[in-house]
């Protein structure tokens, strides 16, 4: 028999591993990029093959995630040091959840429009 609090999980577990995963992700992309860039002092010919698989359209789906996930990580992140600091918000941490999504998507929609859709 369970005795003590239970934990109830919802959707406060699940933005907390997505926030876990987004930062792992987008740092994982900063180190990716640094080598990328950092190849060019070594040979341009290195650096225009990388750049040539760079546009392989995955890489697209990749910036449309990309996006996504910094945007969720910076929405997610001024949540809980919004929590941190003003206790008060604590019983409406489900509210402040939906509004974050609310947000990110305000956000990401547009952006991954003008990324699938633009010509650069
Ligand atoms: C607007 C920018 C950002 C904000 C407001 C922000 C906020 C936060 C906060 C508040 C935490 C702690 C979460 C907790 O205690 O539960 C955190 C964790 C973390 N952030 Fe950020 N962050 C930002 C940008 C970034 C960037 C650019 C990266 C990667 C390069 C990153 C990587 C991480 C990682 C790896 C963690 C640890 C996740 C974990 O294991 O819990 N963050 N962030």
């Amino acid at each position: 028999m369970i005795s003590g609090p239970v934990y109830r999980g919802g959707a406060g577990q699940i933005v907390s591993l997505l926030h876990k995963l987004t930062g792992l992700g987008v740092f994982a992309f900063l180190v990716l990029h640094i080598l990328d860039t950092a190849a060019l002092a070594y040979s341009a010919e290195l650096y225009n093959k990388i750049m040539g698989v760079y546009r392989h359209p995955f890489f697209k789906a990749g910036e449309v995630g990309l996006t996504g996930a910094v945007i969720f990580h910076a929405f997610n992140g001024i949540r809980v040091i919004a929590l941190d600091i003003w206790t008060w918000l604590i019983p409406h941490h489900r509210t402040l959840i939906w509004i974050e999504t609310a947000a990110l998507f305000l956000l990401w929609v547009p952006t991954s429009m003008l990324i699938l859709l633009g010509h650069h």
